[in-house]
């Protein structure tokens, strides 16, 4: 009897640590976010363009968070009725931007800004990984070695004080 408790205790000490281990990497990856966004769905799926989200990459240091206003552009007329374009529809009526968490982070003092990155062709997947094929983003902090071996590698702006600790 006693052989079978520990046998028994021992199967699920290591059937719950493979669980653990199993579903760790799913709850664990991505932030959570007040509403359900995936951006497989949109950019990957649906195949929306990035820069119809975020058009400022394009021309500004910050390339923006879209506003619920162009959420629903589309979900007016799509899947209106599910729960979380229900919550989305909240924030629309009540007028409170949706309090989206940050998932790429830069220190405090350094200068970052997309336009002359976007504009020489790099690709938001170069920074960003593969958004597309993500329901939830990663957190990420860019380490200085990042910045500074691209800028080597392409013969940018080295100097930091005059590109980037400004
Ligand atoms: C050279 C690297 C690089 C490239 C290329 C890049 N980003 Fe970024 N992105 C960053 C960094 C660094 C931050 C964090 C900036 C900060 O905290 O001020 C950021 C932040 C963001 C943010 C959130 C804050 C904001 O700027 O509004 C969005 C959205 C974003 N990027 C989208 C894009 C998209 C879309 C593209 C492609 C069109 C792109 N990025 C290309 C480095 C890059
Ligand atoms: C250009 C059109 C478009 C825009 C803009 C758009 N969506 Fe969607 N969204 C879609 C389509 C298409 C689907 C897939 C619907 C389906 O599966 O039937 C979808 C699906 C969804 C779903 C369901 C996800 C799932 O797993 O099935 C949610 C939640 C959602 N969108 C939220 C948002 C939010 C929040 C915004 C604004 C930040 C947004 N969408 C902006 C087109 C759009
Ligand atoms: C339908 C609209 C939509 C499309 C298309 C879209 N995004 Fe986003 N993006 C969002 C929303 C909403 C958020 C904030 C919620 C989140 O972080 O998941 C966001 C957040 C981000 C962030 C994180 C910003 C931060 O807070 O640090 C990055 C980076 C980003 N998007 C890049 C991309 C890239 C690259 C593509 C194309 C492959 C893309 N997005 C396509 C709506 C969109
Ligand atoms: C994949 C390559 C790459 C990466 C990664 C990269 N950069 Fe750049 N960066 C460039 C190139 C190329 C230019 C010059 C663009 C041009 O032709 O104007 C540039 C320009 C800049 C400029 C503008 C300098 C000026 O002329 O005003 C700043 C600031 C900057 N980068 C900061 C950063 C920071 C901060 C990071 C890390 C978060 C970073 N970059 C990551 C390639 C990169």
């Amino acid at each position: 009897m006693r052989e079978y408790f520990w046998f028994l205790a021992g199967a699920v000490l290591v059937c719950g640590t493979l669980y653990f281990f199993y579903i760790f990497p799913e709850k664990g990856a991505g932030i959570e976010q007040p509403v359900y966004f995936s951006h497989r769905v949109h950019a990957g799926v649906k195949e929306i363009s990035c820069l119809f989200c975020h058009p400022f990459a394009e021309r500004s240091p910050r390339a923006g968070i879209p506003d619920v206003e162009k959420c629903f552009f589309c979900h007016k007329h799509i899947i209106p009725l599910h729960p979380e374009i229900q919550k989305e529809l909240w924030y629309l009526d009540n007028g409170v931007p949706v309090p989206w968490a940050r998932a790429y982070y830069i220190p405090d003092h350094v200068h970052f800004n997309h336009e002359p990155h976007v504009r020489r062709g790099i690709d938001c997947r170069v920074c960003h990984g593969d958004v597309a094929k993500w329901d939830r983003l990663p957190r990420v902090d860019f380490k200085m070695g990042f910045c500074v071996g691209c800028h080597r590698a392409l013969g940018a702006e080295l100097d930091c004080w005059l590109a980037c600790h400004r």
